[in-house]
């Protein structure tokens, strides 16, 4: 989602700047061209040689210097940007440009740009609580200027409290916030299954399987970025619920077929990316089983097929499966498409490296009725959620 995206990065002088290496190379990795900007205060914690071998390119230091051919660089850096992040931000850089100062190269690009600015302030307690800080905050949250708050914990100069620079995990959230197609969902409801389901054998003891939640987990929040109601059905994982998004937990496949059965005619999509438990024990014990002899025997009997039963009721919903395969992708996944009535199916072949459970990219091919195939590459699982629902969005035409 960020490759070829033009994105500033302006470090200001705290010592949460050797957390901003990190970022930076994080960026250049999804393929952004990053360009690294760094006040006097800044390169006293580390040098610029960290942030041009990490980006790849120049860092920009001096309001006064002259790029070849006799541009203005300023004016190139704000106009060159699809995005400007200020991390860390300090008090000053915050109150420089809540109080239209451009003294310098940073203060000078953000008030010449016209992009999005994203300000990730990181300093001591007591500074960030300062009423006149928070006065700059609130009056450049009034002006657009988007926030990842800092965090709270143990400060660097020994004590506690809110200040430290967000976790890099939220600044990266906050900044594809930023490019995903924004409100093209606006006006739809999507119902998404995600995790997997457990079935109980005993009080201690249950049958459940690899999924970690991960892709229906990116789904929900990529179709919410994206402006939609999303309802998310999931089985137990260890995920933190995307934001906007109304989480309904399950336990069992029985009671992920009741939640998706109340929600499924309030919704345009249903996108069923649960690993759903195909059995279950016949009988759950009441109390626990105890060992005996050197076999046991679990009887099991089917669970019902969610997603057949919505493809046998549905009305004006698309449904949208997911399969596991480990042999045989493509045919498996064809029938699959027939016999529950989809209108699309994600097919990954869990075996490869790269893709399945747990992982945090996928590989898959996207399956539709008419035949036809869309083979992906490799992808971050919410690039391939964004991806999913680009074809959503054809198809609801
Ligand atoms: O048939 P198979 O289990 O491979 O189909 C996978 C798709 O069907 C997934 O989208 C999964 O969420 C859904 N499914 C279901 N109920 C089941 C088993 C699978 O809805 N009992």
């Amino acid at each position: 989602m960020l490759a070829g995206k033009n994105i500033t990065v302006g470090v200001t002088g705290g010592i949460a700047v050797f957390k901003v290496a990190q970022l930076v190379s994080s960026l250049t990795a999804t393929g952004a061209a990053v360009r690294v900007m760094m006040t006097k205060s800044a390169r006293e914690f580390v040098t610029p040689l960290t942030f041009q071998t990490l980006s790849g390119r120049q860092v920009y230091t001096d309001l006064f210097e002259r790029p070849a051919g006799g541009s203005v660089q300023h004016i190139d850096l704000a106009s060159g940007s699809d995005l400007i992040i200020l991390a860390p931000a300090t008090a000053n850089i915050i109150g420089k440009i809540a109080g239209g100062i451009a003294d310098d190269l940073i203060s000078t690009v953000v008030m010449a740009a016209s992009c999005p600015v994203i300000i990730c302030p990181a300093m001591n307690v007591n500074m960030y609580n300062n009423r006149i800080v928070q006065r700059n905050l609130a009056i450049l949250g009034d002006q657009g200027y988007h926030f990842v708050e800092p965090g709270l914990g143990r400060l660097a100069c020994g004590t506690e409290g809110r200040g430290r620079l967000a976790e890099l995990e939220l600044i990266m959230d906050k900044i594809e916030a930023i490019f995903a197609n924004e409100g093209d969902l606006q006006g739809r409801s999507v119902m998404v299954t995600a995790g997997p389901t457990v079935e109980p054998v005993d009080p201690v003891r249950y049958l459940t399987n690899r999924s970690s939640g991960k892709m229906g987990y990116a789904v929900a929040d990529a179709a919410a970025r994206r402006g939609a109601r999303v309802v998310l059905i999931s089985g137990p994982v260890e995920l933190r619920p995307p934001a906007g998004v109304e989480v309904v937990p399950v336990q069992t496949a029985a009671e992920m077929h009741a939640a998706v059965l109340d929600n499924f005619s309030a919704v345009d999509v249903v996108i069923m990316s649960a690993a759903v438990a195909d059995y279950r024990p016949r009988n759950t014990a009441a109390q626990k089983i105890k060992k005996h002899g050197e076999t046991m025997t679990i009887e099991l009997e089917k669970n019902p097929d969610i997603l057949a039963e919505l493809g046998r009721i549905k009305k004006q919903q698309l449904l949208i499966g997911f399969a596991a395969e480990t042999e045989d992708l493509e045919r498996n996944a064809q029938k699959k498409v027939a016999a529950k009535n989809l209108e699309m199916l994600v097919a990954n072949d869990v075996t490869l490296p790269g893709a399945g459970f747990g992982t945090d990219t996928n590989i898959a091919k996207l399956i539709f009725p008419d035949g036809r195939i869309v083979s992906l590459p490799k992808m971050d699982k919410l690039a391939l959620a964004h991806r999913i629902l680009d074809e959503v969005l054809v198809l609801l035409k």
